[in-house]
């Protein structure tokens, strides 16, 4: 079948990549990371806690998150070359093509972890990328706007540094508000990874080949950035602008529903989830919380509501199966953060980075692996000979 991306690392054609590290079931809308529910995870674990999950199979024990997280703060700085890298952008570069050109650039630093077969050099690989892709992220938002980058401060927790080094300035003492740092953390928990979605399939695609693993996370970064994608997030948050009131809500809808204009409900509709997306579920309640615990009022919420209702109640979204997905209402706890809208993106790439790291990491480990390599459905010419130019 066209459009269905079949990926064959060593089994057979007829099914795609197996994968212990998540489960969805699109009907009953379920979502586990390693057998544990995500809401449960959400609502108990710390981001890391779950990021060591992932990427080892079990919760970790006291004094394994206690090594695991110390790890991470030993990797937090980035070689200052790579600081340098950023001058070279325009100023108005967006951050995820920022992102996509450093991250790709670190593996002009570490060449040991091409050895990838060697599990100590897989294992550094994973803690450096996921300890050093909130301080790259939180250069490319100082970049954007003009301001001097800001070091990690490792006394601080993973989701409090990366708010620190985003929004701290070197003139002034900057406290980070510790509700921002826990919605942040429950956000990463709630995106750190989704079995063989488009940006997996990258990186485990070109992880295939055997290249440096940075490289392999810079290919996912830039499939995650399209608007179908991890790219939704920013594009709900334009949507409602576009929107503006309520009012209009009823003339969207009816443009999304004339197949001609091209538009779409984004933060909507999933290839999997046919039911509901459990995350937009609790993004959800997140939404509301943080923006009562915050002192937010922000209109774009009682739209977005409106958006819900009016399209779970309408005969063309119900009949195709739509629901809110992941990025419906993320981007409204990003903005209440102070986070700016071309960020919304590269905050689901520092989440997403565990699952990446973890799906390569779990496709190189299996001695079985082999290059990625879909077939296709050929739809061109049949063979046929070919006429000199002066008979043509
Ligand atoms: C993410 O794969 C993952 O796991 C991704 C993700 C993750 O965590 O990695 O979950 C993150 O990417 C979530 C999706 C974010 N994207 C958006 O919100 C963009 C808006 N949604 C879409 O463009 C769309 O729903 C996709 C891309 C998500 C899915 O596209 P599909 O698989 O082509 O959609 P479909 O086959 O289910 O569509 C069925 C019908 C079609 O209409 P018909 O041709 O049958 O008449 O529904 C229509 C589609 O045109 N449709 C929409 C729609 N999504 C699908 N119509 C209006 N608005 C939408 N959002």
């Amino acid at each position: 079948k066209t459009g269905v991306f079949t990926y064959d690392p060593g089994f057979s054609s007829t099914c795609s990549t197996k994968s212990a590290i998540t489960y969805i079931d699109g009907d009953q809308g379920i979502l586990l990371y390693r057998g544990y529910p995500v809401a449960q995870l959400a609502e108990h674990c710390s981001f890391l806690e779950v990021a060591y999950l992932i990427l080892n199979g079990e919760l970790p024990k006291g004094q394994e998150l206690q090594n695991f997280d110390s790890s991470i703060r030993k990797h937090t700085m980035i070689n200052e070359n790579l600081n340098r890298f950023f001058e070279g952008f325009n100023y108005d570069a967006h951050p995820m093509a920022m992102l996509t050109g450093v991250v790709g650039s670190l593996s002009a630093f570490y060449h040991d972890t091409t050895n990838n077969k060697d599990p100590r050099h897989r294992e550094i690989f994973a803690h450096r990328m996921i300890a050093k892709i909130p301080t790259i992220a939180a250069a490319a938002y100082k970049k954007y706007y003009g301001q001097p980058f800001m070091y990690p401060q490792n006394h601080l927790d993973y989701c409090s540094n990366l708010l620190h080094m985003m929004f701290a300035v070197p003139a002034e003492p900057y406290h980070v508000n510790p509700i921002a740092a826990k919605a942040l953390d429950i956000l990463f928990t709630l995106h750190a990874d989704h079995e063989q979605n488009a940006s997996t399939s990258t990186v485990r695609m070109a992880g295939s080949t055997g290249t440096n693993p940075y490289a392999a996370i810079a290919a996912g970064i830039a499939a995650l950035w399209g608007p179908s994608h991890g790219g939704a997030n920013e594009a709900v948050l334009t949507m409602l602008d576009e929107i503006g009131d309520v009012k209009n809500v009823q003339g969207f809808m009816d443009k999304v529903k004339d197949k001609n204009s091209g538009v779409r409900l984004m933060g909507f509709g999933h290839r999997v989830y046919k039911n509901f997306d459990p995350r937009a579920t609790i993004i959800r309640e997140q939404c509301h919380k943080v923006l009562q615990a915050l002192k937010v009022d922000d209109p774009k919420l009682e739209l977005a509501m409106k958006l819900e209702e009016i399209a779970l109640s309408d005969d063309y979204f119900k009949a195709r199966k739509l629901y809110p997905n992941v990025d419906f209402y993320s981007g409204i706890i990003y903005k209440a953060l102070g986070i700016p809208v071309n960020m919304f993106t590269p905050m689901f790439a520092v989440a997403r980075t565990v699952g990446w790291v973890a799906h390569w990491i779990e496709m190189v480990s299996d001695p079985a692996m082999r290059i990625a390599r879909p077939r296709q459905v050929y739809t061109g010419a049949a063979e046929r000979t070919v006429s000199p130019i002066a008979q043509r």
